[in-house]
């Protein structure tokens, strides 16, 4: 980026003091840092200066429950299964988050949960969807989402590992974008002198990166309609999953989610619901008491049903949708920041910091269930499709996960 162009935009978003400290850098310093900005989205920092974080009014929303899916499966899984193999629906894999809080230096994908052999976590997603490939007998395209952080390790890991079994043509790599990382006064951070501090733009990023990529034209050339969109971290999820297909073609809803149960009305999950008449996510932290006291039409809990990161999504509607239409979620998590220092022979330290100490600037793939207008909301049976790994302990984390697969018949 050219300096004039970095100085206007840091005056646009009042960001004065990284201008002063930019100033007091060398020319070297400079350089890397202008280098940096042509990867950093800095409009995200417009979600600072707009954020109000009202939301609209929630109220429930039907959801294809368990009874309904087991009776129709077969027709379902019939329409699913001649999508696939019409080649109308790809696999799209999130995997450029940091996994901070499972505190791996690698990409979640590489970690490894077995306990008398390895299982990696990207085995499990590869081995999952050849259950459906030979299944259907669907060559299946996977895209996978990386960071700049990680898509050289995880290339070169998948590279070694040949795709677990799964036909490497069929797998197209793409990196997202960064946004910079945010002190709490609202000024950008720095990680090195030569440095932003970054991260990747949350896991809504996934359509303007494969816009930038080209992907998108890919879908259309190659006549894929549907977009399955997932998590690397749950490795008990189905993918591609030929009845969930089939049930949300059926609908005729631009998109589905699938849904869990959720084990008490205050798990940490976002539920599916109406948010000003339009299907919507809310998240945890925003259910009041009277959201999680409201029951539906049939006296169950209204919302009891949480999303599980695993959508398919239309692509006709994606088309529409501008990443800058997207809301910014401005999340505190931990980040490693640059602190004068008299020790230090350079005058810098990097600190890390032990509890959250900043703000990262994220799009989330949710958004785009009300964005795109209307949704199937999909429920799945949780033993055998919810195992996220979040944390090396304790809820949703390594020793979870392993427990599910187990009860699951899997040998790790
Ligand atoms: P999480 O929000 O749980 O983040 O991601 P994470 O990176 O796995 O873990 P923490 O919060 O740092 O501990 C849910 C999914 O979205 C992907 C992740 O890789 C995971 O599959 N993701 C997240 C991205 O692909 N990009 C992002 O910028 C953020």
């Amino acid at each position: 980026m050219e300096e004039i162009q970095f100085r206007s935009i840091m005056e646009q978003y009042d960001q004065q003091k990284v201008l002063d400290i930019f100033d007091s850098r060398d020319e070297k310093d400079k350089e890397r840092l202008l280098k940096q900005c042509d990867f950093l989205d800095f409009s995200f920092l417009s979600a600072l200066q707009n954020h109000d974080g009202k939301r609209g009014e929630i109220t429930p929303i039907r959801t294809m429950k368990l009874p309904e899916i087991e009776k129709r499966e077969e027709e379902f899984r019939n329409i699913g299964t001649e999508a696939l193999k019409a080649g109308k629906v790809a696999a799209l894999v999130l995997a450029g988050g940091m996994g901070t809080r499972l505190g791996s230096n690698h990409a979640k994908g590489m970690y490894d949960i077995g306990m008398t052999k390895p299982v990696y976590i990207f085995q499990r997603m590869f081995e999952n969807m050849l259950d459906v490939v030979n299944e259907t007998g669907a060559q299946i395209p996977l895209f996978i989402m990386t960071s700049i952080i990680n898509d050289k390790e995880t290339k070169e890991f998948l590279y070694e590992h040949k795709c677990f079994g799964y036909d490497p043509k069929q797998v197209h790599f793409f990196v997202q974008d960064m946004s910079p990382c945010i002190d709490i006064e609202g000024n950008i951070m720095f990680s090195k002198p030569d440095e932003f501090a970054m991260s990747p733009n949350g896991n809504g990023g996934f359509y303007s990166s494969m816009m930038n990529a080209g992907l998108d034209e890919f879908c259309r050339e190659s006549g894929i309609e549907y977009i399955n969109v997932f998590a690397i971290d749950n490795v008990l999820q189905r993918i591609a999953d030929p009845v969930f297909i089939g049930a949300t073609i059926d609908s005729g809803c631009a998109t589905g989610a699938k849904v869990v149960k959720k084990v008490d009305p205050g798990e940490k999950v976002g539920s599916i619901c109406l948010e000003d008449g339009q299907p919507s996510v809310v998240e945890y932290y925003d259910m009041t008491d009277e959201l999680l006291q409201a029951k539906d039409e049939d006296g169950e809990p209204a919302y009891d049903y949480g999303v599980i990161l695993n959508y398919l999504f239309r692509l006709k509607e994606m088309d529409g949708i501008v990443r800058n239409e997207m809301p910014v979620h401005i999340v505190k998590k931990k980040v490693p920041y640059l602190a004068e220092s008299d020790t230090s022979e350079t005058g810098f330290v990097t600190v890390y910091p032990d509890k959250p100490n900043a703000f990262k600037l994220e799009t989330l793939s949710l958004d785009f269930v009300r964005m795109m207008g209307s949704c199937l909301p999909f429920e799945v049976i949780r033993e055998k499709e919810f195992a996220p790994i979040k944390n090396p302990m304790g809820v949703d984390s390594v020793e979870s996960a392993r427990k599910l697969l187990i009860a699951a018949g899997y040998e790790l």
